[in-house]
């Protein structure tokens, strides 16, 4: 049995939010949680009727309902607004506390759909990476194997029948050229080598990198948040993750529009199955024609390119490195604005 002063530290302690409501449906207790889920704190949300909690009528429905059957009401995923205009998606359940036969308080309890959801859909990309990991390395290795013998092969050839020269370096010329598509293709193997890098350097690097290929009307803008901690990670690494994402947008472009590189800490952060204190938010916004819908589903797949010319490497790539460091990329678009985000845990 615990003690009534530890109940309160033990609520606090939740990552559940509770809210309780007395036989007026007004609030008379929320743990951290709930302050954290509503966005505000305990002295401003105490007694207050649902109606003033949420835009919505979800809740107020739910507790009119307990009240007058006296049974335990629960509703999943119901989006829900603040006063403050946060839209949150939320499960919860509202279940009467009686004196006698009398419903005293309501408990009410809610969890955050979102972070559920997110964290399902973070093992899956989870599970996709590495199944593409496997198949890539199974197929580079399938392709590297026979390239050895073909290329020596060319080369003995050209030895014998110098008159056919142009044909035998044409061989060996494609050959070399698919060794390094492959070996591109196995980059995500190595393992990072990690040292204290600062991202902003490695932004700004990529950031001249890709200044110096485009045209004027072309402008890669930045906004840093300079108080963000430096990262364990694989310095070159990195810079071919942003690399490729950057390109893509300045390709996207087509040689105007304005490509914004921002970093931003999040605090409390799942990434698949791992909650980290802070993790480091690159995002890559471009205000160009967005990603075309036939290639959106499966644009982390190797091969899957929306480009005449594209291997379709690219994310695929850097998704794998992003990946290696604990990180993920996810992305949204629409005409006008794409966004490539980067998460990146730090110790
Ligand atoms: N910022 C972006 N805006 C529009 N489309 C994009 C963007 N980034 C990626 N894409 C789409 O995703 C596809 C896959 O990208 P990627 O894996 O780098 O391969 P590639 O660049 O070789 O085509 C691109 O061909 C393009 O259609
Ligand atoms: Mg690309």
């Amino acid at each position: 049995m615990i003690k009534h002063a530890q109940a309160g530290w033990l609520v606090d302690n939740l990552c559940t939010a509770v809210l309780l409501f007395d036989h007026e449906s007004r609030l008379t207790l929320i743990n951290a949680a709930g302050e954290h889920l509503l966005s505000a704190s305990a002295r401003k949300l105490l007694g207050r009727a649902p109606a003033e909690l949420f835009r919505d009528t979800a809740l107020a429905t739910a507790l009119e309902r307990v009240q007058a059957s006296g049974q335990a009401v629960t509703e999943w995923g119901v989006d829900l607004t603040t006063p403050w205009g946060t839209r949150i998606s939320l499960d919860f359940t509202a279940a009467p506390l009686f004196q006698g036969t009398r419903v005293l308080h309501i408990l009410v309890e809610m969890t955050n759909a979102d972070r559920y959801r997110r964290v399902l859909r973070d093992e899956a990309a989870a599970t996709q990476q590495n199944a593409i990991r496997s198949m890539l390395k199974g197929m580079a290795h399938e392709v590297k194997n026979p390239l050895g013998g073909i290329r020596g092969a060319a080369q003995l050839l050209e030895r014998e029948l110098p008159e056919y020269a142009e044909y035998t370096r044409l061989i060996v010329d494609e050959v070399d050229r698919l060794r390094g598509l492959v070996d591109r293709m196995l980059v995500p193997n190595y393992r990072p080598h990690k040292r204290t890098i600062n991202i902003h350097e490695v932004l700004e690097h990529v950031r001249t990198l890709v200044s110096a290929e485009g045209p004027p009307t072309l402008t890669v803008e930045r906004d840093y948040d300079p108080s963000l901690p430096a990262l364990l990670a694989d310095r070159d690494q990195l810079i071919q993750a942003f690399l490729n994402m950057v390109r893509n947008a300045v390709q996207a472009l087509c040689g105007i529009g304005k490509v914004l590189l921002r970093t931003r800490a999040d605090r409390q952060v799942t990434i698949g199955v791992n909650r980290y204190r802070m993790v480091i938010r690159i995002d890559i916004i471009d205000d160009g024609p967005g990603v075309p819908a036939e290639v959106r589903d499966d644009i982390f797949y190797p091969m899957v390119s929306g480009r005449a010319d594209g291997t379709g490497l690219g994310l695929s790539i850097a998704q794998a490195l992003i990946y290696g460091h604990g990180g993920l990329i996810e992305f949204t678009s629409k005409p006008g604005e794409t966004r490539f985000t980067v998460r990146l845990p730090t110790l």
